[in-house]
């Protein structure tokens, strides 16, 4: 397969033989400091990964000469980096995490207007909260329903389940007696799920999209305004009333969100600036999160993730220092130079069980691109004119579940480089008596795995154990299978869940840099939506009673999707 840009830069690069093993480069003092970085409380371990010291040097003169500095310092400060829709990209100044706290786009400064909605948020979380805003009935309002999907649900989703069974140092949970509830898929065994065993009279709809067009939301949410109004028909004919108690929203689209019925104090803007997978800091994730966990809770998880922003940022041109900086350039090296584009995702926390499938989300979406040559101002690689695709493919599991699962792949199977996410403690330390303490059972695997991985296992070593020539081939390992190890001090607090966050948007943004693509758009999922359309059109007509052949005439659908149509319709 070609390697992925032709430069001579690149080229000097992949002559780099890398000859020496992933053993010997563990023991390279030098190396190993300069691949383990420490800051904001968190250390990134790449020593693991296949680069030479020697590479990891050129890697940081690419860094450089691609000018990702210039590029982070111009998406911190409000220039529209998301060239192809024209747009900044502000995901960090919803925590003031810009320089200054400023963040000016076509000279206005939107500081105040994040600190303005971000303080209704606040508001309006605690009064119902508290039972002084309450439902139609009067009734204290425990429960959330969040209805939204993609960059509208997963990465909130994440979040929810990481700070799910975090207790604060003063023992009092704040969600005590609250529910949060999500719903994304249109299928509608998904609103059956997410409404189970829930009264309408004690439940807050959320319903949150950027566009507030999106299909499988805008479905959801009237399904859901059926299933409230549905439990008001016998007491109440004031519709309009019960919607506008039991509803609110999240948008950039704020005249649709009326249009639905909802109240304007009950809506929640934000700003075309804030991407769908970006938004988990803004009005997206701030409403359910702060209705959930409270003030507290969410000012803690922001300032994390401003920590991480501060760092990036102060750290923009110094990749050797740089967490972000580190992790994409070994991302970008595995998948543009090893051709090891496949990455998993390996959390030892039960509470980031989303976690991977918020990043696969974030980075799928974000960097599965076509390397075009860029706009102008944004030829990453001057030389560079094939088109080439960037991206991995990310997925994942919490250990040690998945090392009963796909990890057998990953040490003889093919090689993935993986990430493995740690704490140096638990959200829920566990003793028992005579008994390993709990957590450190499950890090023992946290720190066994990347070594396992990167070190292997010779026919020498098993000739020494006396292992039956037969199984020697079997029970070999290659090693020298590259891995990440990301070690946060404490435990998994609310701080420690935005600087998580933080770290991989900021990696995305680094790796998409380095690739010259635009990180911020999303062309590729608009065809399948245009297509759904095509077909949801010609079902209705044939719903209506129009013959199938008739229905489609004018659909251009290819044959198999007209006999597959043929028999869905007809079953
Ligand atoms: O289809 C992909 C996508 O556009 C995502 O990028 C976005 O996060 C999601 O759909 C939902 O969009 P919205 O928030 O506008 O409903």
């Amino acid at each position: 397969m070609a390697r992925f840009f032709e430069t001579e830069e690149h080229l000097a690069l992949l002559d780099v033989k890398n000859e020496s093993s992933l053993k010997l480069m563990m023991e390279d003092e030098a190396r190993v400091s300069a691949l383990q970085l420490y800051a904001e409380g968190l250390t990134v371990d790449a020593s693991r990964s296949l680069m030479t010291a020697e590479e990891w040097t050129k890697l940081c003169a690419l860094y450089e000469h691609t000018g990702v500095s210039a590029k982070l310092e111009a998406m911190f400060k409000g220039d529209k980096v998301n060239f192809t829709e024209k747009r900044a990209v502000g995901h960090a100044a919803l925590r003031q995490g810009t320089p200054d706290n400023k963040f000016v786009v076509d000279g206005h400064d939107y500081a105040p207007d994040v600190a303005e909605v971000k303080g209704r948020i606040y508001k309006f979380a605690e009064s119902v909260r508290e039972g002084k805003y309450v439902g139609f009935t009067g009734k204290k309002l425990d429960t959330v329903v969040c209805i939204g999907i993609g960059g509208s649900y997963l990465g909130i989703e994440f979040v929810h389940e990481a700070l799910r069974t975090y207790v604060p140092t003063s023992g009092q949970d704040p969600a005590t007696g609250r529910k949060l509830r999500f719903l994304a898929n249109v299928d509608p065994i998904d609103s059956r799920r997410a409404l189970e065993g829930l009264c309408a009279e004690t439940t807050l709809v959320v319903v949150a999209s950027k566009t507030f067009t999106t299909a499988e939301t805008m479905l959801n949410a009237k399904t859901v305004r059926e299933w409230v109004l549905d439990h008001y028909k016998y007491t109440s004919k004031d519709e309009a009333g019960v919607i506008g108690k039991h509803f609110c929203a999240v948008s950039t689209n704020i005249p649709a969100c009326k249009a639905f019925g909802i109240k304007e104090e009950n809506i929640f803007g934000f700003w075309d600036w804030v991407g769908g997978r970006f938004s988990v800091c803004s009005s997206v994730g701030l409403v359910p999160l702060s209705l959930q966990y409270g003030e507290q809770v969410v000012e803690e998880f922001l300032g994390g993730c401003r920590a991480i922003d501060q760092h990036v940022y102060s750290n923009r041109d110094k990749p050797q220092t740089n967490l972000a900086a580190l992790m994409a350039l070994v991302s970008f090296y595995n998948a543009s130079y090893k051709n090891l584009d496949c990455v998993a995702i390996l959390p030892y926390c039960q509470s980031l069980l989303r976690f991977p499938a918020h990043i696969q989300q974030l980075l799928m979406e974000s960097n599965g691109k076509k390397a075009v040559v860029a706009a102008e101002g944004y030829e990453a690689y001057p030389g560079a004119t094939t088109e080439r695709y960037s991206g991995e493919i990310y997925f994942g599991e919490p250990g040690t579940n998945g090392q009963h699962s796909f990890y057998q792949l990953v040490h003889q199977g093919r090689v993935v480089p993986c990430e493995f996410i740690g704490f140096t403690q638990s959200q829920n330390p566990v003793h028992i008596k005579d008994c390993p303490i709990s957590h450190d059972e499950l890090m023992s695997n946290f720190f066994a795995q990347p070594d396992a991985l990167a070190l292997g296992k010779t026919r020498e070593q098993l000739q020494q154990e006396n292992c039956p020539e037969e199984l020697i081939p079997h029970k070999t390992f290659s090693g020298n299978r590259p891995s990440v190890c990301l070690l946060f001090d404490g435990a998994l607090t609310p701080a420690a869940v935005g600087k998580l966050l933080a770290l991989y948007e900021h990696r995305v943004a680094v790796e998409g840099f380095l690739w010259g693509i635009n990180s911020f758009d999303q062309w590729g999922v608009e065809l399948g939506k245009v297509l759904a359309k095509n077909v949801g059109a010609v079902l209705k007509q044939i719903r209506e009673g129009v013959p199938q052949e008739k229905a489609q005439s004018n659909a251009n659908l290819p044959l198999p999707t007209r006999k597959l149509l043929e028999r869905y319709v007809a079953n």
